[in-house]
């Protein structure tokens, strides 16, 4: 396990199942954990036919909604297995025309993802449960970081329905979205990941989002 404290934010690269039990003072959990589908890509990034750890199962998210309780949550997921428990409603992630590829004998996409809401403590204006939005571009080559990389706005959106004192807390964080988002919110985040590269790239996103606010911040 180490331990990186980047302003406002703290975060951890290990497994989220032994951090968690030493955190305290975490109020929400806005994640994307691992869909539990053993997903491999085929297209021609550095991680193609590889898989991220523990996406073989729920396990791992299940692991961190128990832990969670009663707090509020978001936990991005799939169809394609089980919803987190106490799931207290649905919203849509629709990703646009161009994207999924899933069975090609079907003449739909798969060109949307589901974000499970949990918990209570969420608040704002109802507005419709189906998001759009600009993606985070597809190529490796022009800037993606990690193969199920999420837009800055869609997590953006979550916390914003979270008190502004609240301390976020993302244990699947990959490459930082989350902690990026929270940044330029001047929320306070912890992060949790167990790969070192995406660990590394999350510090590097999470500071420059941080140093980007306050350079944003002096100019006003
Ligand atoms: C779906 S990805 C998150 C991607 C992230 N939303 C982004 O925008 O980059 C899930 C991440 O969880 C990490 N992970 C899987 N099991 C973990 C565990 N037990 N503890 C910490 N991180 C874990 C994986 O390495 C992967 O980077």
């Amino acid at each position: 396990m180490r331990k990186e404290v980047i302003g406002n934010a703290e975060l951890y690269l290990g497994d989220c199942r032994e951090i968690l039990p030493t955190l305290s003072g975490i109020d929400a959990v806005v994640t994307d954990p691992p869909y539990g589908i053993s997903h491999s890509s085929n297209y021609g990034a550095s991680w193609a036919r590889t898989q991220i750890a523990n996406d073989g199962t729920t396990a791992a998210r299940d692991a961190v909604v128990d832990w969670a309780n009663d707090l509020p949550g978001v936990y991005f997921g799939t169809w394609k297995t089980p919803p987190v428990a106490k799931t207290r409603a649905c919203v849509i992630w629709s990703k646009g025309p161009a994207f999924g590829m899933g069975d090609l004998s079907l003449p739909w996409k798969p060109s949307f993802e589901l974000a499970y809401i949990c918990g209570n403590g969420w608040s704002g204006r109802r507005g419709e449960g189906v998001l759009t939005g600009p993606v985070v571009v597809s190529w490796e080559s022009k800037g993606r970081l990690h193969p199920h990389q999420k837009p800055e706005w869609l997590m953006a959106h979550f916390i914003e329905r979270l008190p502004d004192a609240f301390c976020i807390l993302d244990p699947f964080m990959g490459s930082g979205t989350t902690g990026v988002a929270a940044a330029q919110m001047k929320r306070k985040f912890v992060g949790i990941e167990c790969d070192e590269k995406h660990f590394a790239n999350a510090c590097r996103r999470i500071e420059d989002a941080q140093r980007q606010g306050s350079l944003f911040g002096a100019a006003a």
